[in-house]
């Protein structure tokens, strides 16, 4: 049994320990391993106690982080079992679906979950009402409903419900729907354009975009209009972002469904009613000092964990019949990976390099076979999900989870595992302030490059100067030995962060968490490039953030300077 961090600690206490009816924490670290290795365990039909030791051992060990519902919900008392981190429901264009819709939504934030919709069913704002004769409110005024009702309820109790609203490129509200951050309101919402293959065609030759509700076309612009709306939006206030559609339709493992919509931080596509739940393995912990994978113990964990997730669906209490129903019948799982800033600090690789991204791809690769490999075992053992038959699967490949692999946002997971890189990302700075609710405020140097400056000797006043700037690159009495590879968020250009993200998107059954950061002087053209790149990189969506264009809740150096 590994021991947590302070942080980690600290994110165990305020958000997953079992606690007592007057509030007190009433369960430790290791006490919580075992009770989620127990629930995961008890659906099996043979050998519980041999699988509850091999769950609790690579949770334990921090080998293997399930992502935060599974750890605040399940095996406890007073709680539902509910594993799910994302949802996607659906939304119909009448007054009685919009709001049977929020009360599902708080239903499922209740359990812990974040939710996605398409609005794209929504008639536009000023549309008429048959029956009233008024004029429809329309999408952007829901999305401001439901954003007001995410204050409302917390998340399993202790966060904010996040969400993402997504609208298709041809809707007849979609300026609208461009345009609704820019005055800093909707912060419970992540919002995307969901653009297709078509539009970027009708861009590339400067054609005109009918925009169509219901077979009826409202306006006709140029392509390049709408473009340069998004690309200007997110460049004032980093929404939207884009999901890119078709490519989305590409790996959907139901082909005869459409799959237009995702979970809050975009990496999950699902169907209406469909929610899956992660977990992810912890590189930091698999990787020895010389930076090279330990790949018996990795292909090990990736395989015990595909079994603790897919047991975990058995065994779940989903918040209505319909999310039970749907997530039953696809079994998807979303195992990826935290820590890969720390793996390849260890490696001595830079982020932003082609061995880098090679080294980054080798272990995604490995954990899609690894995890393909055991969900095909488990199919053997225990039966194919029920779709399987009109799947892409079917006839040729046997296998128990429609998707696999996913790379999560890792937000809480990775404090608690104690890993510096949050999923896929690189170190956010060498030193930076942060704020967080659980713990308060406090400055964080980037342990593992005090510990490379400790090597190399670094005086404590060159340390002060990175403290004041934030990073560690351009001082020249850093030894570039450093500087290589100790580089923040805003250190790396955004075409490497985007390259990382296409690298690892490659072998990721759904979808990549990810943010392309930019300085604060980025242009718009800035942005153009990298939403262009994106989709001809095959990425499923993209994310940037221009620096200082959010009230965030993360400085780069110290506050007061
Ligand atoms: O680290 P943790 O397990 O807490 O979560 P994450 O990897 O940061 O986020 C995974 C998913 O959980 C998100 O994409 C959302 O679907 C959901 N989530 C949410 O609904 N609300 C939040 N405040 C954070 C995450």
């Amino acid at each position: 049994m590994t021991q947590l961090t302070d942080a980690g600690q600290k994110v165990f206490n305020a958000r997953y320990a079992l606690r007592d009816e007057q509030g007190h924490i009433c369960e430790t670290f290791e006490q919580a391993v075992s009770r989620l290795a127990r629930v995961a365990a008890s659906a099996e039909k043979e050998a519980q106690p041999h699988w509850e030791e091999k769950f609790a051992s690579i949770i334990g060990d921090l080998l293997f982080v399930p992502s935060t519902p599974i750890w605040a919900n399940m095996g406890k008392p007073d709680r539902p079992w509910q594993p799910s981190a994302c949802f996607v429901l659906a939304v119909e264009d009448t007054l009685y679906s919009m709001y049977e819709t929020l009360l599902s939504t708080a239903l499922v934030f209740k359990s812990g979950g974040g939710v996605g919709y398409n609005f794209s069913t929504i008639r536009p704002r000023g549309s008429l009402v048959q029956s009233t004769k008024g004029k429809a409110s329309g999408v952007v005024e829901l999305i401001k409903l439901y954003n007001a009702s995410s204050n409302m309820v917390m998340q399993g109790g202790v966060r904010r419900g996040a969400s993402m609203g997504i609208l298709n490129i041809d809707h007849p509200e979609i300026m609208n729907f461009i345009h609704a951050k820019l005055d800093g309101g909707l912060t419970n919402f992540n919002l995307s354009v969901g653009v297709t293959d078509a539009f970027m065609q009708a861009l590339e030759q400067g054609e005109d975009w009918p925009l169509i509700f219901n077979g009826e076309v409202h306006d006709v612009l140029p392509a390049a209009v709408l473009w340069q709306s998004i690309v200007q939006s997110a460049h004032a206030c980093g929404d939207p972002g884009i999901i890119f559609l078709d490519t989305i339709q590409k790996a959907n493992p139901l082909p005869h469904k459409q799959l237009n919509c995702t979970n809050p931080c975009g990496e999950q596509p699902l169907f209406p009613g469909e929610s899956c739940l992660l977990g992810s393995v912890n590189l930091a912990r698999l990787i020895a000092e010389d930076g090279r994978i330990n790949r018996a113990l990795f292909k090990d964990t990736v395989s015990i964990a595909v079994r603790f997730l897919d047991n975990l669906i058995d065994v779940a209490e989903y918040p209505f019949p319909l999310i039970a129903e749907a997530t039953r019948a696809t079994r998807k799982i979303g195992l990826g990976f935290t820590g890969l800033a720390d793996a390849l600090i260890k490696a001595g690789l830079p982020y932003d390099s082609a061995e880098g991204r090679k080294y980054a791809g080798e272990i995604i690769e490995l954990m899609q076979q690894s995890a393909n490999d055991t969900s095909r075992a488990l199919a053997e053992e225990k039966g194919c999900f029920p779709e399987w038959e009109n799947s892409k699967f079917h006839p040729a490949e046997k296998i128990r989870n429609g998707t696999c692999v996913t790379i999560a946002p890792t937000g809480s997971v990775t404090t608690m595992a104690g890993c510096e890189g949050y999923g896929i990302e690189p170190i956010f700075a060498v030193a930076y302030k942060k704020s967080t609710n659980v713990a308060g405020d406090f400055e964080v140097f980037s342990p593992l490059f005090l510990e490379a400056c400790q090597l190399y000797g670094v005086s404590n006043s060159i340390l002060e100067e990175v403290a004041r700037r934030g990073t560690c690159q351009g001082i020249k009495e850093i030894p570039v030995e450093i500087a290589r590879i100790f580089k923040g968020a805003q250190d790396i250009a955004p075409a490497d962060h985007i390259l990382m993200q296409a690298e690892i998107q490659k072998h990721v059954d759904n979808a990549v968490s990810k943010t392309i950061n930019l300085p604060g002087a980025a242009t718009t053209e800035d942005i153009e490039t990298c939403y262009r790149m994106a989709y001809s990189l095959g990425l499923k969506g993209i994310t940037v953030f221009r620096d200082g264009c959010k009230e965030g809740t993360v400085t780069v150096g110290r506050q007061e300077d």
